[in-house]
């Protein structure tokens, strides 16, 4: 008789137990879900632009040949992966693009870091505009600007899904008697 109280008593208690255990557990899920899981926005930096590849002529007409060297750094926070489509950097001379790049898709792992690059051969002549690159040329300096867009989706546990969109440009400044270049460059995402 008092055994049978004694065993109820403590199915009570374990039920309270179990009770408070998967409260606390599904809290912690909860909690989890929207700080650690929450995904967040990648982190995208774009590397100075390097010259590899030089050649001009300055007869019958002014042309300047140059590969450039275009690179992003790309940072996952995320507790899960940002996986990106394959996609085009643009070179862009007073407006005409004179060059393109493609950048592979790929999967920057969770935590990850990936350092994206790529090149451009850019052509450029006295042909695609008036007169300005003739003036540019012989001031010894050619500015261009290039653009990169990735368009990725950070997936966490594979059930969290949200799309960022990473936009980075360079305004670039060729030195066509150094054969140096100098580059300011921002990166944007859009999450
Ligand atoms: C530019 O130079 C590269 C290598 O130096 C060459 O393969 C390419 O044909 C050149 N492009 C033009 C339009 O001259
Ligand atoms: C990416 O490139 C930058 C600059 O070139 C370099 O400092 C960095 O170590 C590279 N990171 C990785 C993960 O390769
Ligand atoms: C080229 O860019 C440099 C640096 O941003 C700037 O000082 C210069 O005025 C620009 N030249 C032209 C022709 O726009």
């Amino acid at each position: 008789m008092s055994r049978g109280k004694t065993s109820c008593k403590s199915l009570k208690i374990c039920c309270a137990v179990s009770a408070i255990l998967f409260l606390i557990i599904a809290v912690v899920i909860v909690v989890l879900l929207f700080t650690l899981f929450k995904p967040k926005q990648p982190k995208v930096t774009a590397q100075p632009v390097t010259i590899k590849g030089f050649n001009s002529i300055v007869w019958p007409l002014i042309s300047l040949n140059v590969t450039l060297g275009i690179a992003v750094t790309v940072d996952n926070p995320n507790y899960g992966s940002f996986k990106f489509k394959d996609s085009t950097a643009y070179i862009n001379y007073r407006g005409t693009i004179v060059g393109q790049a493609s950048i592979a898709a790929d999967t920057i792992p969770a935590r990850g870091k990936h350092n994206m690059s790529t090149f451009a051969d850019v052509f450029v002549d006295e042909l695609i505009t008036s007169g300005d690159f003739r003036t540019d040329f012989l001031s010894g300096v050619v500015n261009f600007t290039s653009t990169t867009t990735l368009h990725g989706k950070v997936s966490v546990l594979k059930l969290i899904k949200a799309k960022a969109t990473s936009y980075s440009t360079c305004d670039i400044s060729v030195n066509v008697v150094t054969i140096t270049s100098d580059s300011v460059c921002t990166s944007k995402v859009k999450f």
